[in-house]
């Protein structure tokens, strides 16, 4: 196979994905995750959009020293001082891309930007011609390619290679193209575009119609060589293409695509894990790949065929995509050196000395309760503690539980609310509803819960629960999560990590996609 035959995975999980509702990442959530995708060998990581906050600016720039093996790209809109401030982010990186966008179609030339097609077509170019200074590596996006006009679309892809462009992503910013027709603007487009030959076409496709990765492969099929995806297909609205189901599709079926993908799939399950845990967005038991029951049988006759050949009902291995490689890494009778190097290999470094205690005791607690530690324990355990770091506000000191056959469960629960300790007790429907009426009777935050949900972070009764709860205040939506052997405490934890993020100003803005 020729290098024309590699297909580019370009992870945005960081950045598109980041642009879901309560789906923030604090920098050094962002440095684990940057870390499990080059684990993964992913090729380019698109870190955030540098000139939406301050926060964003240093994500990149941490992420761009962090990684040595992946690109390291960060967007900008066409615009001199977002382009200056993704190329001063990324001043540290190893290999550095700058990824610059302007919408071409005609809804967002007229009723957004409020620009004539040339106008469009003259900032474009001038945006990849900055971006040129700051490095070789420049890829141009004609936001809502999938509804711009097939001339202007043209007109504009021919001129930004010209200016330098060396990737060119053609974004279905609405999820609004079907598979064959996307298939059909790629192949138009290599073949129309008179210097296509000088870049590397890209896909970049949103899932309002649940069509995103069906879209992108359909793309692929049409001689797109880079897809733009996520993991767990976290993204804007109903999210982008899930990167975990396209690498396997192309993986699987190798007989249609004339091209490969060079991940080590196994780091996939880990990786959606820790995305998971980190932005609190649960996944789905029956989605592709990394859900529970993706590999699950439950029919007689299936476990019957499985059993007999594993291939009667199995297209892939359970093991290819990382179910088993959760291997215990460290447990119980471990030392601090262990335990700080399997950390730093997860992407976890820790800040001093004391930091590095806390994580280590809290390590020791864990192992005396569960027997059995995973890499996905130690993510867990990261993530708990930085949520507690992070939102001081509200803490939790105890919780007991009273919860019996036909008596009415009840809470009593001592907190730390900035500084004092506060006392209460309540009954419930069951025990976690007890516990989050006693904690809302000493915090009264008003705030409305819109969805509890639990998952085991490994196998076994004695597994951690990794609890997710999405509260509303005033039209503001934040997730917290919160991780514990019982998951009563687990609830509490993610409640209070909710809440706190709820009394914090907001967190950040990001500037309008497209202007
Ligand atoms: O969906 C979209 O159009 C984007 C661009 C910035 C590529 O996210
Ligand atoms: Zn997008």
């Amino acid at each position: 196979m020729s290098s024309n035959d590699k297909l580019i995975i370009f992870d945005t999980t960081m950045r598109d994905g980041e642009q879901s509702p309560g789906a923030s990442m604090t920098r050094d959530e962002k440095i684990r995750i940057a870390k499990a995708l080059e684990r993964m060998h992913v090729d380019v990581i698109e870190a955030g959009f540098p000139i939406a906050s301050q926060g964003d600016f240093e994500s990149v720039q941490a992420v761009a020293k962090a990684v040595k093996d992946s690109t390291v790209c960060g967007l900008a809109r066409a615009l001199d001082k977002d382009i200056d401030r993704a190329g001063e982010a990324l001043k540290g990186a190893n290999s550095a891309r700058i990824h610059t966008f302007i919408a071409t179609s005609p809804i967002h030339m007229e009723m957004k930007l409020r620009m004539q097609p040339d106008q469009v077509l003259a900032q474009a170019i001038a945006a990849v011609k900055r971006a040129r200074k700051y490095t070789d590596n420049v890829e141009f996006s004609p936001e809502d390619a999938g509804r711009s006009e097939l001339d202007f679309l043209c007109r504009v892809l021919e001129a930004v290679i010209a200016a330098g462009a060396t990737t060119v992503n053609i974004p279905d910013t609405v999820g609004y193209n079907l598979p064959h027709q996307f298939g059909e603007l790629i192949r138009t487009l290599r073949e129309r575009v008179p210097n296509a030959d000088k870049a590397i076409f890209s896909v970049h496709c949103h899932n309002d119609l649940g069509l995103a990765v069906a879209n992108s492969l359909s793309a692929v099929l049409n001689g797109a060589r880079q897809v733009e995806c996520t993991i767990n297909g976290l993204g804007e609205r109903a999210g982008n293409a899930a990167l975990e189901e396209i690498v396997m599709a192309v993986r699987t079926r190798r007989d249609l695509f004339s091209c490969n993908v060079g991940l080590d799939t196994t780091q996939i399950v880990p990786c959606s894990r820790l995305v998971s845990g980190i932005t609190g967005f649960p996944v789905q038991p029956n989605k592709a790949i990394v859900g529970a029951n993706a590999f699950a049988h439950e029919s007689g006759i299936h476990q019957d065929g499985v059993l007999k050949s594993r291939e009667t009902y199995e297209i892939m291995r359970a093991q290819d995509v990382g179910w088993m490689a959760n291997r215990m890494v460290i447990g119980k009778h471990s030392g601090r050196n262990a335990f700080r190097t399997r950390m730093t290999e997860l992407g976890v470094d820790f800040k001093s000395e004391d930091a590095l205690n806390d994580a280590f005791s809290r390590f020791k607690d864990l192992a005396d309760k569960k027997h059995e530690i995973y890499d996905e324990d130690l993510q867990a355990l990261v993530t708990d503690a930085n949520l507690v770091a992070e939102n001081e506000h509200v803490k939790l000191v105890a919780l007991k539980v009273c919860s019996e056959t036909g008596e009415t469960p009840n809470a009593s629960i001592t907190l730390w609310v900035d500084g004092a300790e506060r006392v209460a007790a309540a009954a419930g429907g069951g025990p976690v509803d007890a516990s989050f009426r006693a904690i809302d009777s000493i915090v009264q935050s008003g705030a409305e819960l819109l969805l509890y949900s639990v998952s085991n972070i490994t196998t076994g009764t004695d597994a951690q629960g990794e609890v997710t709860v999405r509260l509303e205040k005033g039209g503001r939506i934040v997730n917290g999560q919160g991780s514990d052997t019982d998951i009563v405490i687990a609830s509490a934890k993610a409640y209070i990590n909710g809440l706190n993020k709820l009394i914090q100003p907001q967190m950040r803005a990001h500037p309008q996609v497209g202007m």
